[in-house]
């Protein structure tokens, strides 16, 4: 079938809108009709030359969007369904039985090489080369996707879809980081590296999980601003001088979680000197350098926790997070703006200079 996609076709150039034709879906795959699909940061990691996956890829991995049809043997989410996408698992492995699939022994090959498992990709270009297509078992930056069924979260037909999109990675592996991975209790202090989508969804779900003191840091005034308006108690400039000490300060001796949004070593080894004794840091960011930590550094019961997708299961976490967001306790439509999908370039350049937090295309429009 013939569709249009956003393809990254070098490492340094823009996204291309480009008629492409997609394969009918396989066994344990449907077809989605893309009506709405988050930007996430992770998105530009294949223009990093060193990383798994590379051009030319079809990136986007919070797709939303109606069934359309359904591969040999799939019965279910049904034609017509509203479905969130979420990343890639197996379903079978020690971790995802045991109810963590976003530590899937084959969560990298699914999600992050872009090629996925199988041999051939959905997607061929106008000259019939293949375009990388199985970025977290979905590519949805274009009007369509065949997209693994354990992908998928099957979400009510009155929610406004588009809007939920980025439930499926960004905000989740935010809200679980804190409600699921690091299980912040009531009452506790929680410093947050990073206001961006992650971020803020780490704050707003800090409040709802009951945190006393919840301070966000970041080097964007407007995105502080907004910080506290989703629950922060203290906002500090990333730039400014001694952040550990002002930390240790505001929180009474150190903080008892963090969070780490940026992936900058000299921020997560000043958010570890930041923690009280037996604290807990977790780190979402994608790391591009190596973080070095002093030799006593984690001696007084400090922990650092790697996190992936909030240690979410998708479709138990999501329908929390949208019932949190009717009753207005998780008001994630906060950070969002939506672009149509041919303006995907300046979706990237908006998410990078800090002007939106969260971009949501819209490739119907
Ligand atoms: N582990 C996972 O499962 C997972 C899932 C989604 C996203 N991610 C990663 O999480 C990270 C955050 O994603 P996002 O969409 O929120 O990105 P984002 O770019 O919107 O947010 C990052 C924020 O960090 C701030 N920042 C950068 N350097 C800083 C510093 N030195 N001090 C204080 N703040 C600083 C930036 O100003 C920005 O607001 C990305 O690296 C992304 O790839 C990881
Ligand atoms: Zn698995
Ligand atoms: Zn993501």
């Amino acid at each position: 079938m013939r569709i249009e996609a956003a393809v990254l076709r070098t490492s340094d150039g823009p996204f291309v809108i480009e008629p492409v034709e997609i394969a009918e879906p396989g066994a344990g795959q449907i077809r989605v009709r893309i009506t709405g699909v988050g930007f996430c940061h992770t998105d530009v990691l294949p223009r990093d030359k060193s990383f798994l996956a590379q051009p030319p890829i079809v990136a986007g991995h919070e797709g939303a969007g109606v069934v359309e049809s359904l591969g040999p043997g799939v019965t279910e989410p049904e034609v017509g369904a509203h479905v969130l996408l979420s990343f890639a698992h197996c379903a079978a492995c020690e971790n995802c039985l045991d109810g963590h699939p976003a530590y899937c022994r084959t969560f990298f090959q699914r999600n992050l090489t872009g090629t996925g498992l199988a041999a051939g990709q959905p997607v061929t270009d106008a000259g019939g080369e293949p375009v990388a297509s199985r970025w977290f078992g979905q590519s949805s930056f274009a009007t369509h996707a065949v997209v693994d069924v354990t992908n998928t979260v099957v979400v009510d037909q009155d929610l406004p879809l588009e809007l939920l999109a980025p439930l499926g990675c960004g905000i989740q592996t935010g809200a679980g980081s804190i409600l699921l991975a690091l299980g912040v209790r009531a009452g506790s202090s929680v410093v947050v590296f990073g206001a961006g989508g992650v971020g803020l969804a780490a704050v707003m779900a800090a409040r709802v999980a009951g945190a006393a003191t919840i301070v966000a840091v970041d080097l964007h005034e407007n995105r502080l601003g907004l910080a506290r308006e989703l629950g922060a108690t203290h906002v500090l400039l990333g730039s400014d001088d001694h952040i550990p000490r002002q930390l240790r300060k505001i929180t009474g001796g150190g903080a008892h979680y963090a969070l780490d949004t940026t992936g900058a070593p000299e921020v997560i080894s000043g958010g570890v000197e930041s923690l009280r004794t037996t604290g807990t840091i977790g780190l979402v960011g994608a790391q591009t350098r190596d973080l070095v930590l002093g030799p006593t550094a984690l001696a007084a019961g400090k922990n650092v926790m790697g996190i992936l997708e909030g240690d979410a299961v998708p479709r138990r976490f999501l329908p929390q997070l949208i019932q949190l967001w009717r009753q207005g306790r998780f008001p994630f439509d906060r950070l969002v703006r939506t672009y149509p999908l041919s303006e995907i370039n300046a979706a990237e350049r908006d998410a990078a200079g800090g002007v939106t937090i969260k971009p949501v295309l819209l490739p119907g429009s």
